[in-house]
């Protein structure tokens, strides 16, 4: 079933919920991989072709994820979404809601602030879009002293991952508790739709 019901989720839905949970999963340590080569490479101990080359990948999977996102937004109010079961109380659907809500807002924010960052960006960096080393500017180039620069929308990116870490332990924290300890169907129809 493609589309999801009072009861499941459809296959489009959970299709979309985990290629972007995979996506999120390379993205991060490649990042930091990403960040490492660029100091080595401003320090002569790497090569500025590898950076190039790591820079394609992470700006692409970013944006193919930030699609992924809007197609799966769309779906999400074009379809109805299962209910939770109707035994859990008030604080722990509000729980449940604000944080996928605010991990929506994450996906959103993440590529968004690393495309603004690099159009901030004083110098000359590619952003790619595949072999497509010209994506346009979110926003226009500054020079590295005023509000707008590479650093501010780069801090929102840093910042992005750690915010993330605690909304995610959560997210995970609920689905075992649901699974293990309340024993209902709520992490199995993410995983099976069942
Ligand atoms: C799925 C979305 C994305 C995720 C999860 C992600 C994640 C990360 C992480 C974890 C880092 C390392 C941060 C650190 O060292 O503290 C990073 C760095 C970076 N990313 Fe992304 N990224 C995403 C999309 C993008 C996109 C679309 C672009 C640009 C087009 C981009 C550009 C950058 C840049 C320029 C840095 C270096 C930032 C710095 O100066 O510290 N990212 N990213
Ligand atoms: C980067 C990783 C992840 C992100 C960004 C993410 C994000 C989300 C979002 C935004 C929703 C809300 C769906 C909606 O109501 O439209 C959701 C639902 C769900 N997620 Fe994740 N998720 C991630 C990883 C995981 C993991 C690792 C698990 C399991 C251990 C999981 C289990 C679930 C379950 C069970 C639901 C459905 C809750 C319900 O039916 O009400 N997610 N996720």
């Amino acid at each position: 079933m493609l589309r999801n019901d009072r009861e499941r989720w459809g296959a489009v839905a959970r299709g979309l919920h985990w290629s972007i949970a995979l996506i999120v999963a390379v993205q991060i340590p490649l990042g930091f991989w990403m960040n490492q080569v660029y100091r080595q490479a401003l320090a002569g101990e790497a090569d500025f072709a590898l950076l190039l080359d790591i820079s394609l990948v992470h700006h692409t999977l970013g944006f193919v994820m930030l699609a992924l996102v809007a197609v799966r937004l769309g779906w999400r109010f074009s379809n109805p979404a299962p209910d939770l079961p109707a035994a859990l109380v008030a604080w722990q659907r509000w729980t449940a809601r604000l944080t996928q809500g605010f991990l929506y807002l994450l996906l959103i924010i993440f590529p968004l602030s690393g495309w603004a960052a690099l159009s901030a960006y004083s110098g000359e960096f590619p952003i790619y879009f595949f072999g497509w080393d010209r994506v346009p500017r979110l926003v226009p180039q500054t020079e590295p002293e005023v509000l707008w620069s590479y650093e501010f929308f780069a801090w929102f990116h840093r910042m992005g991952w750690r915010i993330g870490a605690l909304l995610l332990g959560l997210h995970v924290a609920g689905a075992l508790w649901h699974h293990f300890v309340r024993r209902d169907r709520v992490a199995m129809r993410m995983i099976r739709g069942a």
